[in-house]
């Protein structure tokens, strides 16, 4: 065996076949790789590079406060970059008064929101447990607490290791309901109050949901009126509705946050990480609405969840900033142009070669092809050039596919460049 996949296999990652292009350089959504050739990155990386690579502006946010100082956490000096981050990030999400905690991934960003809704529920209702409820065909993060909260079959600890939690109910897309015979529609949410009025609402802390489905499934969009019928439920019950828009938040849908697709459903708390750190950092973010925010500082109230050494780490947050700075410089008529293209390619690309569905929104879509096809379907990509990352399959037997999730920085000849190798592979395929 030579050295460097001695190497390759000392190291501990994804148990997916890996991809053989070495990359040497990268601009925007482009890799430049040995031999001269260049790849197009289909899926923002692992859904997360939406500014693109290789950023002036996050260099010089990132440049200017490392010769400033490079550590210094909110309980250590005045915490004057963090705060300018969450100024800036809570406009940009438009939530201009939500309290934010930070972390250094989604994972924990969802393990403080964890947190801070059974603090909040606690002290504000009395409630006896701080129960989190979920949907079947979910992600919430790698760590003990949310990959046993979770759905993602792939990833479910054995039931022994699951701390006694899983999935309480189920998501609202056709592999769910499909041995049923019916499709999903916003009375779907009824499946979540009949849970929590069977554990009896004094015990549910929270409803933890992806607003759009990520890479669990496939980029499935919910029945219009679910989300909102979600929110009336979970508030008539004092339960509080916390979005996970890990993959989702920062516009990878169009939107700011993808839950503003609809009207009637802003949650009380919302989680987002990838698209702000956008591949430059580590980060999560949890945004607290203001109606609940004071609960967390009460008397009463129990240890704050949101610490940690490197929670609110300088260079994070200079990064995160330039990230923004990034998205503001983008003209946003094109940019939902180019998502309406793309949106529009997607569509007509249904039923071409292995195409068995495709959804999505904005720069989010899921193309599930037939049984067998997928490693064909991400080499035949490659070989035109464009990286694309697999999704985790739901119903039985499970499904496959690529998420399609280009940088959102892409001009419109890189989208058509992905529109004519994808179609170009998918043909190939056959
Ligand atoms: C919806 C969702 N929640 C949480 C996470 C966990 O985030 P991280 O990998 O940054 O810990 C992910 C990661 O893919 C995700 O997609």
């Amino acid at each position: 065996m030579n050295r460097y996949l001695q190497n390759r296999e000392r190291l501990l990652t994804s148990s997916r076949p890996l991809p053989d292009f070495e990359v040497l350089g990268s601009q925007g959504p482009w890799l430049h790789c040995a031999g001269g050739t260049r790849i197009f990155d289909g899926s923002s990386g692992l859904l997360c590079t939406n500014v693109g690579q290789s950023s002036p502006k996050v260099h010089a946010r990132i440049e200017k406060q490392f010769f400033r100082y490079s550590f210094g956490g909110a309980a250590v000096v005045q915490p004057h970059i963090q705060t300018e981050l969450t100024d800036r990030l809570c406009t940009a999400v438009g939530r201009p008064d939500d309290s934010v905690a930070l972390t250094t991934c989604g994972t924990l960003g969802v393990e403080v929101a964890v947190g801070l809704a059974r603090n909040i529920t606690r002290v504000r209702d009395k409630k006896q447990r701080g129960d989190i409820l979920t949907s079947n065909m979910s992600y919430h993060g790698m760590s003990a607490l949310t990959l046993a909260l979770a759905g993602n079959h792939a990833r479910r600890p054995r039931p022994e290791d699951a701390l006694g939690l899983g999935p309480a109910f189920p998501a609202p897309y056709p592999p769910t309901h499909a041995h049923e015979g019916r499709g999903c529609d916003a009375s779907c949410a009824d499946e979540i109050m009949k849970e929590i009025d069977s554990r009896g609402a004094e015990n549910v802390a929270a409803v933890l949901i992806e607003p759009v489905n990520g890479t669990t499934g496939g980029a499935f969009v919910p029945p219009d009126g679910y989300l909102r019928r979600v929110s009336e439920l979970c508030r008539e019950r004092d339960v509080l509705v916390i979005h996970d828009e890990v993959l989702t938040g920062i516009w990878r849908t169009g939107t700011p946050l993808a839950s503003r697709h609809w009207d009637g459903c802003e949650p009380d708390m919302v989680i987002l990480s990838k698209g702000l750190g956008a591949g430059y950092t580590g980060v999560g973010a949890v945004l607290v609405s203001p109606e609940i925010a004071p609960w967390i500082r009460h008397e009463d109230a129990d240890p704050l969840p949101a610490m940690g050494t490197m929670a609110t780490h300088p260079l994070m947050a200079a990064a995160c900033l330039g990230v923004l700075d990034e998205l503001e410089a983008i003209d946003f008529t094109a940019f939902e142009a180019r998502g309406e293209r793309l949106g529009q390619a997607m569509k007509s690309l249904n039923g071409v070669g292995p195409v068995q569905d495709i959804r999505g929104l904005g720069f989010l879509y899921g193309v599930e092809v037939a049984r067998g096809q997928l490693w064909p379907v991400m080499k035949a990509t490659e070989e035109q050039g464009v990286f694309f990352y697999p999704f985790t399959g739901a119903g039985e037997p499970k499904s496959e596919g690529i998420v399609v999730a280009p940088p959102l920085i892409s001009t419109d000849e890189d989208i058509e460049f992905l529109i004519t190798a994808l179609s170009g592979a998918l043909e190939a395929v056959g």
